[in-house]
């Protein structure tokens, strides 16, 4: 699909073409939750060797099954034929031994919890057993690698990556250089996203939210604080943002998508680290967040879900 977009686009790649990135083949996905299961299999869909891991056997084990189903359904609208769909599930396994998902991987891509203390030590643990040219990258949205690349003695192979939800669907990706990050890893990771079919973007420089979520950030503090005051009800903000901004869907059911739980921890980590109320988390979003109303990954949120 981005067949090409080394040559036309204005990225890092041109006029390096004779320089010679690592070619990514190996992938090991750490955290087979809402956005590692599906990082995963745009990998292997792009024929990479992809291992997923995850502390909790329960996500490994829907992660496994989310795999058939959705090949599955791919071979059923006729997306994808059986023998290439077979390939694909071949190409991907699921593993809890964090040692056997690293031990040959080329690239890591972290999608754990939002926790620096819990990224730090599992950048540290990865450091040790991945091969020494492996690349660590983190799909955080929020916090970035120069805050973890310290727990490793390969700071210049650490750098975000950063995927949207669904991440089957979204083409854009993050890839943000730290002030540690060297351009041969920028370089490979940009290589490693465009083979894997998603359009990148580079960020020269760290920026609490990157491009993206600044933007969304805004929007849906903006939808809540009009909610919290008593404005409109969300249904008719979701409405609209849909109808007169014309997104795919507006900013409370996206909550549901991303995670009401993803969102809280997100605004919590910022008020840590500024102390500035206006980074609390709204009163809706912290009502949602107690009652573990997170979206449609436990079947309610602003909204509720069947399947
Ligand atoms: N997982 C995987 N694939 C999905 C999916 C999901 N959850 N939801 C939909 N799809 C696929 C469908 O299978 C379908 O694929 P094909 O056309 O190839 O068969 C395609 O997407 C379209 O699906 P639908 O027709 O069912 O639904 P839709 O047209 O309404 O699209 C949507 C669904 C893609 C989610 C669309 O509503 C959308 O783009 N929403 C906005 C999503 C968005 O803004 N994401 C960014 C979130 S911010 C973020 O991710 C930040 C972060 O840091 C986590």
């Amino acid at each position: 699909m981005n067949q090409g977009r080394e040559e036309t686009l204005n990225s890092p790649l041109k006029g390096k073409r004779h320089m010679s990135f690592p070619n990514i083949k190996e992938v090991c996905v750490v955290g087979a939750g809402n956005m590692g299961h599906q990082i995963g299999l745009c990998c292997a869909l792009a024929g990479c060797t992809v291992r997923c891991t995850d502390v909790d056997r329960q996500t490994l084990a829907q992660a496994e099954k989310f795999a058939d189903s959705y090949l599955g359904g791919r071979v059923s609208k006729g997306k994808l034929n059986a023998d290439a769909a077979k390939s694909v599930r071949d190409r991907i396994s699921f593993t809890p031994e964090i040692e056997t998902a690293a031990l040959k991987a080329d690239i890591v891509i972290e999608a754990i919890i939002e926790n620096l203390v819990v990224k730090k030590r599992l950048f540290a643990e990865l450091d040790r057993v991945c091969p020494e040219h492996c690349i660590l990258a983190t799909n955080s949205s929020y916090i970035v690698s120069s805050k973890i690349a310290p727990a490793t003695g390969r700071p210049e192979k650490v750098c975000n990556l950063h995927f949207f939800n669904p991440a089957l669907v979204m083409r854009l990706v993050e890839v943000v250089q730290g002030p540690h990050t060297s351009e041969e890893t920028v370089q490979s990771v940009f290589a490693f996203a465009c083979k894997i079919n998603k359009t990148p973007i580079i960020l020269k420089k760290e920026i609490y939210g990157f491009v993206v979520n600044r933007i969304l950030k805004a929007i849906i503090d903006e939808a809540l604080h009009l909610h919290d005051i008593g404005v409109a009800d969300y249904h008719d903000i979701d409405t609209a943002v849909v109808n007169a901004l014309g997104h795919p869907m507006g900013p409370f059911k996206l909550l549901d998508l991303v995670g009401v739980d993803l969102q809280y921890h997100v605004c919590m980590e910022r008020y840590q680290d500024t102390g500035d109320p206006l980074d609390m988390p709204s009163p809706l979003l912290v009502e949602k967040f107690v009652r573990k109303e997170w979206g449609r990954k436990n079947g309610v949120g602003f909204y509720s879900y069947d399947d």
